[in-house]
């Protein structure tokens, strides 16, 4: 931050260059908008300057506005942090300046890069620029004149379209919207963009205020055909999200009362967005998705990760075919073992429906998949392992037969290679016991289906080295997971904080509330599926057996339920049979299928927990509470036993493990919003009530009684045992 500055260059053809520098994306950070302001002014005020030309240092524009500083002010709730001097005022000034600007374009031009950019007369940009603005993924609007401006620039359909998606434009797309005003290389940028504004000084070019544009936005009933489309578009996809109304909102006061009256509408709304639970929530998910590669002891002690080029992948089932067809994705060499040629030509088809299925949904080109499909080598035994730097065993879950593979590995793998295993259930510990690479061995567990689902837990145990876990980190991001390093335990991190999700589900039921009604309102309050229509996804088979599990390591806090075993003597499997809480059909939704009532009714009877036999009463808050409560809970057991590093690891986790919607900011992100002390006082009352199921864990409680957030680190409370 000390390097971030604003430079001021006249050159002797009388054009002023100015220049932000921030690496790496020259973030606008506060020096950098208080330098603008001041370099312009300077600009402006000097003799022999007639013209004036914008860019960014090292070739990228600006990746917008510092989002450290929204950060500051959710953190401090003093949002006095936010710039003095606005950036729209930076903006207008450059906007009606007495000489031309021209923003030279390179990289990125992103939010508040981009709102700059637009400020100026023209823009000048290299090829393959990304231009867009993505604010709203943080649960705020552009708030330095982007809603004015990009309408009028682009036309009203195309700058709605990019707003709500957030998705970028290349130079190329830009050319032909409007705007980009010429495309040059990236060696001719400067050059071109000079001689553009000493032709707009000169009147030889066109001198526009995009503000004052009207020719863009079309006609009114246009205007209001296009609006009130993306109004209703909004209302379903983003219902819990107020920055996409907003959004539509201001850009409309813009059309109807006039820019500069657009731009200050603009400007009380963000303010009101920014501290807005939404934006908390979204900013809290950015910062933790970037902190998880911020390894204490693994990343920080001057280690560099090695390369790895070839990966043997063992077991072609659904696990390793699907962390298989990641790796080929990320250009990595991958040997695939099965134990017979069957089962590895069933592996290897799985693959390639994997890739050709991404193909068909245009999330892949086909010569891509040919690149990646030609990565993968099928094999029936160990030759090709001597020289791989990574091998991930998927294979079933069978202590002994993992133990035995591990025990070949060593012999036939060179000392350098890393064992993975994607055990979920078997203890690390033991798996190694047979083996002396103990430092080798490490745990990769991989969300199904493993090409699509973007976590990745990486299980170390005490003795994994350093080094190992930088490896992993690093295959993680080129492979695009998100790499979460995690301890020991049973259902790690994730499966763990979890597993109380379809306890407290199956327990309400059987205290009597609508199964429907429960899906229904953990929808609204907004996972993708309710917990019943996931259990009939993932299947029974894996509930009963996950349940066993947990049976065995948390019996003071399970609730069991024969809910399950009913539902399969009834001949129900879930989605797998068609039939299951909801009926699956070919072609439609999921329905309902109230035929399941008779089942949960014979449930409550053989659980008898209903009070005096009656259905309890609850409210949709309180069912939400029910539910997620004991999965807060959970949470604080995995934090006290130092199973993640850092509590916002469980944000992004839960968020990309579990869908935990993430404009919530993460479980124990929301547990904090919502106060420890009340999550403890309705536990506490539950538990009178229902059983230990709710008894609050002990961190919950210190922290509840003493006010201290469940998300402060360790060492904000005194007690707490890291021990990883
Ligand atoms: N790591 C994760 O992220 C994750 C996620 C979900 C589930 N799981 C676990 O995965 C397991 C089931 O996965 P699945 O559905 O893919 O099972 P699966 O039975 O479809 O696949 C297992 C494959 O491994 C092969 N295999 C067995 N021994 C082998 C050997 N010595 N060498 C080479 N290949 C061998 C089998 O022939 C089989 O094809 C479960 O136990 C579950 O707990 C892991
Ligand atoms: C586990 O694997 C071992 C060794 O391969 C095998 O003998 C045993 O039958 C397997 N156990 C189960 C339950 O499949
Ligand atoms: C590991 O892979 C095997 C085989 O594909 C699969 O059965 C098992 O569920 C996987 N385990 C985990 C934790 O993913
Ligand atoms: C973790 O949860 C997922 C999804 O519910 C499930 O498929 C997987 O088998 C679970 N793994 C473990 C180890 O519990
Ligand atoms: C590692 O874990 C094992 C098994 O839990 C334990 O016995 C041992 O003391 C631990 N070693 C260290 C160095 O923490
Ligand atoms: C790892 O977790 C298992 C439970 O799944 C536990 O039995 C074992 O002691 C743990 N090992 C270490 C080193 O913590």
């Amino acid at each position: 931050m000390a390097s971030a500055k604003v430079d001021l260059e006249v050159g002797t053809d009388g054009v002023a260059l100015i220049t932000m520098c921030n690496p790496p994306v020259n973030a606008l950070a506060i020096p950098i908008i208080i330098g603008l302001k001041d370099r312009f002014q300077e600009a402006a005020g000097r003799k022999d300057v007639k013209a004036i030309v914008l860019t960014g240092k090292g070739g990228r524009f600006s990746g917008g506005f510092d989002i450290s500083v929204m950060k500051k002010v959710h953190e401090t709730g003093d949002s006095s942090h936010l710039p003095d001097v606005s950036v729209e005022l930076v903006v207008n000034l450059i906007e009606d300046s007495k000489k031309p600007v021209v923003a030279a374009v390179e990289g990125l031009a992103l939010g508040g890069g981009l709102e700059l950019a637009m400020g100026c007369h023209a823009r000048v940009v290299a090829p393959r620029a990304q231009l867009g603005l993505p604010e709203l993924t943080l649960g705020i609007i552009p708030g330095f004149g982007g809603t004015q401006r990009l309408p009028r620039l682009i036309g009203l359909a195309k700058a709605v379209e990019m707003m709500l998606t957030s998705k970028s434009i290349t130079s190329e797309e830009g050319r032909k919207l409007g705007l980009v005003d010429t495309i040059v290389s990236s060696e001719e940028l400067l050059k071109v963009s000079r001689l553009w504004a000493l032709e707009i000084e000169e009147r030889r070019k066109p001198w526009i205020r995009s503000l004052h544009r009207t020719d863009k936005t079309g006609s009114l009933s246009e205007v209001r055909e296009v609006l009130r489309t993306a109004r209703e578009q909004v209302k379903k996809t983003a219902p819990h999200l107020p920055q996409q109304q907003a959004c539509v909102d201001v850009i409309e006061h813009g059309i109807v009362h006039g820019g500069y009256s657009g731009v200050l509408k603009e400007a009380e709304v963000f303010k009101k967005l920014v501290i807005s639970d939404t934006s908390k929530g979204l900013i809290n998910v950015f910062f933790a998705q970037r902190a998880i590669s911020k390894v204490p002891g693994v990343t920080d002690i001057g280690l560099k990760p090695r390369n790895v080029k070839k990966v043997a992948v063992i077991g072609g089932g659904l696990m390793g075919s699907g962390i298989a067809t990641a790796l080929i994705l990320g250009n990595i060499c991958v040997i695939l073992k099965e134990i017979n040629s069957e089962f590895l030509l069933k592996g290897i088809k799985t693959i390639e429906a994997n890739v050709n299925g991404l193909v068909r949904r245009g999330k892949l080109t086909k010569q891509k998949a040919d690149v990646a499909l030609s990565l993968l080598k099928g094999v029936l035994d160990y030759t090709e392992f001597k020289d791989v730097d990574l091998v991930i065993e998927a294979v079933i879950e069978n202590v002994s037969l993992k133990q035995t593979i591990f025990r070949d590995l060593e012999k036939i793998c060179s000392p350098h290679c890393i064992l993975a295993t994607n055990t979920s259930t078997i203890d690390l510990n033991v798996i190694g016991q047979k083996t002396s690479a103990q430092d080798r061995i490490v745990g990769a567990h991989f969300f199904s289906p493993a090409h699509i689902m973007p976590l990745l837990e990486i299980i170390r145990t005490n003795k994994t080295s350093p080094q190992v876990i930088l490896d992993l980190i690093t295959v993680g991001k080129i492979i695009k997971k998100a790499p979460v390093v995690v301890g020991n335990c049973t259902g790690f991190a994730v499966n763990r904080t979890f597993f109380p999700y379809s306890q407290g589900a199956n327990l309400l039921v059987n205290l009597g509330v609508d199964v429907f009604k429960i899906d229904q309102v953990i929808h609204n309050f907004g996972f993708p599926i309710g917990p019943f229509q996931l259990l009939d996804v993932a299947g029974y088979g894996v509930a009963i057996d996950t349940s066993k599990v947990y049976a065995g390591a948390f019996s003071d806090r399970m609730f069991k339920t024969p809910l399950v075993d009913l539902l399969i003597k009834d001949g129900r499997n879930g989605k797998s049979n068609g039939k299951g809480y909801y009926i699956y059909e070919k072609g439609s939704k999921p329905k309902p299928d109230r035929s399941v009532l008779p089942i949960i009714e014979e449930s409550r009877r053989l659980c008898n927990i209903m009070p005096n036999g009656k259905p309890i009463s609850v409210t949709d808050q309180e069912i939400v509470e029910m539910i997620l409560f004991p999965v807060v809970n959970e949470a604080c057991r995995v934090l006290e036993d130092g199973i993640v590093i850092r509590a916002s690891d469980l944000d992004i986790a839960s968020v990309l493990g579990m869908s935990f919607p993430n404009y919530r900011g993460g479980i124990v992100f929301w547990a904090d919003l919502v106060g420890a002390n009340r999550i403890y006082t309705s536990l506490k009352k539950w538990a009178q009530l229902y059983g230990n199921f709710y008894k609050p864990s002990r961190y919950l409680e210190e922290r509840a009684l003493k006010g201290i957030p469940l998300s402060a680190p360790a060492s904000a409370a005194p007690k707490s045992t890291a021990r990883l």
